[in-house]
């Protein structure tokens, strides 16, 4: 039986909906039977999203939500379930990637990364758990392999993923025997409108024809779609990564281009530890 079959009319909540990965997350929901809350910061983009799905027939919600306010994940929620009846599946999916080492990150721009990448999917589970648990739900975080496989430059960035790691087995410890299970899926690279501007801020022109190893919104879809179906309700607290496998290997080069110089995209570290050359006093 396919998978769809199982989870028709099942409701779906998914963040950062209106473009990227959070797109592709709800078509495949949507396509797997699920009814499905877009929802955004950005109210047009969700709006947008949502009634390229509703024009093919599939039952969708847009809505305006700020993952950092705590009021505006209990009016999101309690939308859906006046229309739906409730929740059965929440993607905590929104999230900013920026760049900056332990020096050049500020406090402000930590305080962003962390209010939205971590804060953000706290708010949304404590504002959606009754309901998950009500109905034996499920939670997925959208992480990185960057949670487990930091990468220079990008300090307040893996600082959050690795949080929101500990965040999702920490909620599935504290939801055992609820009903309710929550994982991670980790992407590795994948080209979204989000990653070009910051590849175009770098000075980067595009991504490189013929990158070998990217990960693409569908791939994530396909991933919440398995750990929402009956099947992916054994696995709880774990991370997912969807990488091909470069994070066992990765030595901060993630994606490689399929030339034989196999040029690295992300160099590299030229010299990882120098050794304090005299006994500090
Ligand atoms: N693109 C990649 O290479 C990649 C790799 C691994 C993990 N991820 C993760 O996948 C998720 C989506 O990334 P993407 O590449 O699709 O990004 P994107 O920038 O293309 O899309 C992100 C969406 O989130 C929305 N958003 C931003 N702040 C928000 C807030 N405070 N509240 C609600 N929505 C907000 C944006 O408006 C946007 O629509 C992020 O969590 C990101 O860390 C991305």
């Amino acid at each position: 039986m396919p998978i769809g079959q199982h989870l028709f009319r099942s409701t779906a909540l998914v963040t950062g909906a209106g473009r990227g990965i959070g797109l592709g997350i709800a078509t495949a929901l949507a396509k797997a039977g699920f009814q499905v809350a877009l929802t955004d910061i950005d109210e047009d983009s969700a709006a947008r999203s949502a009634s390229l799905l509703g024009d093919q027939g599939y039952p969708t919600l847009a809505m305006k939500l700020d993952v950092t306010q705590a009021d505006a994940w209990a009016h999101a929620v309690g939308e859906v379930t006046a229309r739906w009846g409730g929740l059965d599946l929440l993607v905590n999916n929104a999230g900013i990637s920026p760049r900056g080492t332990i020096e050049s990150t500020d406090e402000a721009l930590w305080d962003r990364t962390l209010a939205i990448n971590l804060k953000g999917p706290w708010l949304g589970i404590k504002a959606s758990l009754p309901s998950l648990q009500r109905r034996q739900g499920t939670i997925v975080n959208i992480g990185s392999t960057r949670a487990t496989r930091p990468m220079p430059g990008l300090f307040s960035y893996v600082t959050s993923k690795a949080g929101l790691l500990g965040l999702t087995r920490q909620v599935a410890v504290e939801t055992l025997g609820q009903g309710v299970t929550c994982n991670m899926v980790a992407p590795g690279w994948v080209d979204t409108p989000g990653e070009r501007l910051i590849q175009a801020e770098q000075g980067r022109p595009d991504f490189p024809q013929g990158v070998s190893n990217l990960t693409t919104p569908e791939d994530v879809g396909g991933a919440v779609v398995f750990l929402a179906s009956p099947a992916g309700r054994k696995v709880n607290g774990i991370i997912l990564y969807l990488d091909s496998g470069l994070h066992v290997a990765d030595d901060a080069g993630m994606v490689y281009l399929p030339d034989e110089q196999s040029v690295r995209y992300h160099q590299p570290i030229a010299n990882p530890f120098t050794p304090p050359s005299e006994p500090r006093s």
